[in-house]
């Protein structure tokens, strides 16, 4: 009780605070503009050009005699990382830079409650100032595009509303407390393999549809300092020196007016790169800094006229408009920050509480009351693997991480014998850039079966706790296949035969293929990386004091070949070059419209208890092009439990000039609800937003005629429709 009274305060302290938002980059304010041209009218060049390149790993110099700070950069999306040597990728072994560990993204997608992004982004922001850091590298927002990119797991969604809403409530949280975000990667990291090289092509309604939204939402409503331009090309240019993109999309569409810098390493030019609107550079591989792109070459550029000197000052504005709005030349009024508290632990357990997707439930096995069982089995590597320290940049040196075993054991263990089996071997390894740790990763070990299986029979309910670990989920390479790794199986089978009573926990953050196991099993409980408080909450859900509510953020194929850019056989691309075939048909779109029924649908995720929507309805049957839809639902708990539903509101349009998805997703929201109580939801949907991308026209069009809202729980679970039409 006093977790979700405290879970209330919080989601309450969100609401509120949602409103007041961080500072706005702009340059509509006359005082702060002015202050930026006197300072760099103050510069010399060398002085201007040293604001915009590294000068260590994570750190740019400042300006000592015009009062302008250092700039510290940290890692990263989900918690703030540690310390690293400022020369070479070393730890540099600090003692206090343990840190609050989160959910990665995938699992805070899943709670598709927007609240929790803020909370998070405010728990980051004071950790990362405790750290007197001044820029927190993330969110990661690609899209998820395939089952095997090696960073889905710090990525959120395949679709762009959901990544949108809680990119942008991350980052007003996180920027409130004088931090900048950087939202990352721009544009089109969808994949590891050749990440550094390979030229990405898409069509403009593509772009415009599916990868754009969450970057323009992230700059435009969510006001992101700062931007990370990702390793590969796109449409033949580097991403970090691309014109359309940098200039023309970013800073002119979007208008952009914090700073775009490299990934690490991520820059190829000068010239190019400074006239394309890259500010800042990052990584690079070359020992003396002086060297880099943005270094003395561009000192020299200017010398030489290759790049006017009003195009540096532009880049060294961007910078200081940055380092104002987040006080960092007002050093007295800034937020001082802070580590480690119950808040932020408490944090990090609402987000892996509300991740986690209850997938089968078959017979109501789950929850399990241990009040009544006098002995579980607790099977699987992923009992007791800490994950807080994987993925590479994303790596946190977690303050504490309670594994599933150890919160079971302490929660339930005096009361409930635990027997506790392997189950399989992690025979993985990872190496950066080099997948060859996941090719003998799918050896059955009888032996360890055998001792899960005696363990199983010998326990009135069994629990294996298995999935993926970062040698899988990880930046640097992709999965080699969906596969669940190590002969999971083979060892789910057979202990299941054992045992009917086994419950399977998915611990990954990224598909794997539960085609071997949905028949086998009852009960299956996707808990995703759960940070540092991932045991406590895994034993919560499971034990029932918490109700699961989250809803898959992605589609869950039977098999790869299902999923669209495998379908056609475009992923990783060939010869250094993908083209996205599959066009607007990413994730759930190609599912539906193309009537491939996946294993569990985007969206999807059961409760303890049970809801009815009831009475959906438009406030008119007809709207014009610039008016907002207000549509209207009831949502029923029918159950004895309190819980909470995604409710979620799906547009089609029958009949258009191209082709459309089956459906999209336009709104949603998380209702809470008491047993038997009922509440009345209202989702708005402007117009504008039915619009599909129009190539000829080079704009958004809706076309007038009819549209059909949907309202459910899942893309493929429709409680009712309504028609509207568009004049
Ligand atoms: C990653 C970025 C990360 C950077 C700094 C790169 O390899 O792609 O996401 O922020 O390293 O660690």
């Amino acid at each position: 009780m006093k977790r979700i009274v405290r879970q209330l305060v919080l989601g309450l302290a969100g609401l509120l605070a949602g409103g007041i938002a961080s500072a706005q980059l702009t340059t509509n304010d006359s005082k702060q503009e002015d202050k930026i041209r006197s300072l760099i009218r103050r510069m010399t060049l060398a002085e201007k050009v040293s604001l915009l390149h590294g000068n260590s790993k994570f750190y740019v110099s400042g300006i000592k005699r015009l009062g302008i700070p250092e700039w510290a950069l940290s890692d990263g999306p989900h918690g703030v990382r540690a310390e690293i040597n400022r020369h070479d990728w070393a730890y540099a072994g600090w003692t206090n830079d343990s840190a609050t560990c989160f959910p990665p993204g995938t699992a805070l997608a899943a709670t598709w409650n927007p609240k929790l992004a803020y909370a998070r982004g405010i728990v980051l922001g004071e950790e990362a100032r405790f750290r007197k850091k001044d820029i927190l590298l993330g969110p990661g927002i690609n899209i998820i595009r395939s089952p095997l990119c090696g960073r889905n797991f710090e990525y959120m969604s395949e679709d762009p509303l959901l990544i949108s809403k809680m990119a942008v409530a991350y980052i007003k949280g996180l920027q409130s407390k004088d931090v900048a975000v950087s939202v990352k990667h721009w544009l089109a990291n969808n994949q590891e393999t050749n990440r550094d090289a390979v030229d990405v092509h898409m069509s403009e309604r593509a772009l415009r549809e599916i990868y754009l939204p969450g970057f323009k939402a992230s700059v435009v409503e969510g006001g992101a300092y700062t931007v990370m331009a990702a390793y590969n090309k796109f449409r033949g240019d580097w991403c970090s020196e691309n014109e359309y993109l940098d200039r023309e999309i970013l800073r002119k569409e979007f208008g952009f007016k914090g700073v775009l810098m490299t990934d690490w390493a991520a820059a190829h030019s000068t010239v190019k790169a400074a006239l394309a609107g890259l500010d800042l550079e990052m990584g690079t591989d070359k020992k003396d800094y002086n060297e880099w792109y943005f270094a003395d070459p561009l000192i020299n550029a200017v010398k030489d006229g290759k790049v006017p000197v009003a195009i540096v000052d532009e880049k060294v504005a961007n910078v200081l408009r940055v380092m104002i709005t987040t006080k960092m030349l007002d050093d007295e009024k800034r937020e001082k920050g802070k580590m480690n508290t119950p808040d932020h632990q408490q944090a990090a357990y609402n987000d892996a509480a509300e991740a986690a997707v209850l997938l089968q439930n078959n017979a109501n096995l789950l929850p399990l009351d241990f009040k009544k069982i006098k002995s579980v089995a607790i099977i699987g590597d992923n009992a007791t693997r800490r994950h807080c320290n994987g993925g590479l940049s994303s790596e946190i040196k977690s303050l504490y991480e309670i594994t599933p075993l150890e919160a079971i054991q302490k929660k339930f263990g005096a009361a409930v014998k635990i027997n506790f089996a392997q189950g399989y071997e992690k025979q993985s390894s990872f190496k950066e850039g080099n997948n060859a740790g996941q090719t003998s990763a799918d050896k059955v070990d009888w032996k360890l079966i055998d001792e899960a299986v005696k363990v199983a029979k010998a326990s009135e309910v069994v629990i294996v706790f298995g999935g993926l670990n970062h040698d899988f989920d990880t930046e640097s390479f992709d999965k080699q296949n969906m596969d669940l790794p190590y002969g999971q199986d083979v060892l789910i089978r057979e202990v299941a035969k054992a045992n009917p009573n086994t419950v399977v926990v998915i611990i990954a953050g990224s598909p794997v293929k539960l085609s071997g196991i949905v028949q086998r099993v009852p009960a299956i409980l996707w808990s995703w990386f759960g940070g540092m408080e991932a045991g406590n909450a895994v034993a919560d859900l499971l034990s029932g004091k918490v109700n699961p509510s989250g809803k898959l953020p992605f589609t869950l194929p039977v098999s790869l070949d299902q999923s669209p850019a495998h379908a056609l056989g475009n992923f990783p691309g060939r010869d250094l070059s993908v083209n996205y075939e599959e066009d607007i048909l990413v994730g759930y779109r190609w599912f539906d419209t193309k009537k491939i029924v996946p294993q569990f649908p985007f969206g999807y995720g059961l409760s303890y208890t049970g809801f009815r929507i009831d009475n959906f309805s438009a406030d008119k049957a007809s709207y014009g092009k610039e008016e907002t839809i207000h549509a209207k639902c009831t949502i029923t708990n029918t159950g004895a439990r309190e819980g909470a539903e995604v409710v979620q509101l799906y547009v089609s349009d029958p009949q258009c000039t191209v082709v459309r998805p089956e459906k999209e997703l336009k709104a949603f929201d998380k209702i809470f609800l008491q047993p038997g109580e009922t509440k009345t939801v209202e989702l708005t949907v402007n117009v504008a937003d039915l619009a599909f991308y129009d190539e000829g026209k080079k704009s958004w069009n809706v076309e007038p005629g009819d549209f059909v809202l949907h309202i459910g729980n899942s893309s493929r679970s429709i409680s009712s429709s309504v028609k509207i039409s568009v004049k």
